[in-house]
């Protein structure tokens, strides 16, 4: 397989935006309980934080990390969550069928958020609740003080303010299954006001309204539409959520699921773009990819799957979807993440879901150890290096067929110039699964030093492409160095068969 990438240091997309490295922290499973907070575990600080998964949160670096849900903050009360710890009330949780316990609310959130050194992504309730609790909220979160909300978050502990810029008007408010589902005109409507309430409050708040749950949804684009014309002056971001899984061994087609990623983003800023042409607005909205994965949700019969946990009895923080991931799904969250920055002139935040246990690139045992998965890796690493501006790519690579996409790319792509540390970054992922990819990259405006080097991560000595990390190996996926040449100011590398690297 060959590939040739053009860039040029003048083309460019815009700026990295930096929330698009963010992650999610939902309460569901064993996310919060037992994955980001267990006291009593060694590692455990004063506040009964995992510092063990701390360093791992510190080393994968997610800018910015959206709270509590999901569908959880559908029927979530925040008023639970505050206030002395043994007061709280224990209630059932009907999105994920567990019972809450409330020792985790949001001044836990906002000490584990400084303790991560990330911004919050606060999502309120529109499912039960409604422009009353969401504007409350903004004053308890951000007010100074000398009003009743204010005075007792102070009493409760914080004298200063949680100052808490971004917040999520609501979960996927599109599904059936949420609770408080609404058709997208009541969702449109609550939106608005709650977004004007809370505004009043805080004018200084960004705003995102709720998208369609998966681009698959029947009234996806319709929502998109409905939904804006009602919030456009009001809301800064809509939402999109999307979720990829193997489907019957078709590898192919899974590797390309980035060619939906593309597809989507675009639909949706077009979508927005639409609604602002209609409306004659000034105004832009922009893209908040606020869930996005690899999740197995299909086909599998395991009780920690959605569709069963009904049948279970009522639990706290059971086992849920806690999905491991292996070498080609760290291929595709390296597709993904390529995508999203390609994009990152109309996506600006974009949160992998979820951060720790479930479906999360970080895993941890109750009393035990935590450890990195292999889709770690490339958050990781892209998270690290993509600064400055995003490059616009050229690219002639060797395609291959799909049944889901037809013929793609095999080798995709992106790239950033970071020129304040005079740094180019490539991620570049070779989604073939026999053959190695020799890569050549043209610099243009741009001078290819010696000192170029190449991390890769693929398929280990002896594994195969479903070979996994697990708490009794927990570095068998992981990055090698990766030999890269520079010739005539052109990079040069082979990128082996199912890979992905960064130079
Ligand atoms: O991330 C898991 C779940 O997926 C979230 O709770 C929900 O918003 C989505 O359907």
């Amino acid at each position: 397989t060959r590939a040739r990438i053009v860039i040029d240091r003048d083309f460019t997309v815009g700026e990295v935006p930096r929330r698009l490295f963010g992650s999610f922290v939902e309460h569901m499973g064993r996310c919060v309980y037992t994955g980001i907070y267990e006291p009593g575990h060694p590692s455990a600080d004063a506040d009964g934080l995992r510092t063990d998964v701390l360093e791992l949160v510190a080393e994968m670096g997610p800018t910015v990390v959206r709270y509590p849900g999901g569908n959880f903050v559908s029927g979530y009360r925040w008023t639970d969550g505050i206030g002395p710890v043994e007061d709280r009330p224990r209630r059932l949780d009907g999105a994920w069928h567990t019972v809450e316990s409330n020792r985790f609310g949001l001044h836990e959130f906002v000490g584990w958020a400084r303790k991560a050194g990330v911004e919050v992504m606060e999502a309120i309730n529109l499912g039960t609740a409604g422009v009353e609790e969401a504007r409350a909220l903004v004053e308890y979160a951000n007010h100074p003080g000398g009003t009743y909300w204010s005075d007792l978050r102070r009493a409760n502990g914080a004298e200063e303010p949680f100052d808490i810029r971004l917040w999520c008007l609501g979960n996927e408010m599109d599904g059936p299954w949420q609770i408080g589902h609404k058709t997208a005109s009541e969702y449109g409507r609550l939106a608005q006001e709650t977004a004007k309430a809370m505004r009043l409050v805080d004018p200084r708040l960004e705003l995102v309204a709720c998208g369609s749950s998966n681009s698959g949804m029947p009234t996806f684009g319709a929502w998109e539409e409905t939904v804006l014309s009602h919030t456009y002056e009001e809301v800064d971001f809509i939402s999109l959520h999307a979720y990829y899984q193997e489907h019957d061994g078709d590898a192919a087609s899974f590797l390309a699921s980035s060619v939906d990623t593309d597809h989507f983003i675009s639909r949706v800023a077009a979508t927005a773009d639409a609604v602002g042409a209609k409306l004659k607005s000034k105004k832009q909205i922009n893209l908040s990819f606020d869930e996005w994965n690899v999740w197995y949700q299909r086909g599998l019969d395991s009780e920690d799957q959605p569709h069963r946990i009904a049948e279970q009895p009522w639990r706290e923080h059971p086992r849920v979807i806690e999905d491991t991931y292996n070498v080609t799904d760290a291929v595709v969250v390296g597709t993904l993440l390529n995508s999203l920055l390609r994009h990152g002139d109309r996506v600006q935040i974009a949160n992998q879901a979820q951060l720790v246990n479930v479906i999360a690139p970080i895993r941890s045992e109750p009393g035990g150890p935590a450890w990195r998965q292999s889709s770690f890796h490339p958050f990781a690493r892209t998270a690290a290096l993509a600064k400055g501006q995003i490059l616009q790519t050229r690219v002639s690579s060797d395609k291959h067929p799909t049944a889901r996409f037809g013929d793609v790319d095999t080798v995709d792509v992106s790239a950033t110039w970071d020129e304040e540390n005079g740094r180019v970054a490539l991620f570049l992922a070779n989604r073939g699964l026999d053959e190695a990819a020799e890569v050549e990259v043209e610099l243009r405006g741009l001078v290819a030093g010696t000192g170029a080097t190449a991390e890769v991560l693929t398929t280990p000595e002896g594994g195969d492409r479903f070979t996994a990390n697990t708490a009794e190996d927990p570095a068998r996926v992981g990055l090698t160095d990766l030999a890269v040449g520079v010739e005539d100011g052109r990079v040069r590398l082979t990128l082996p068969a199912l890979s992905w690297a960064c130079v």
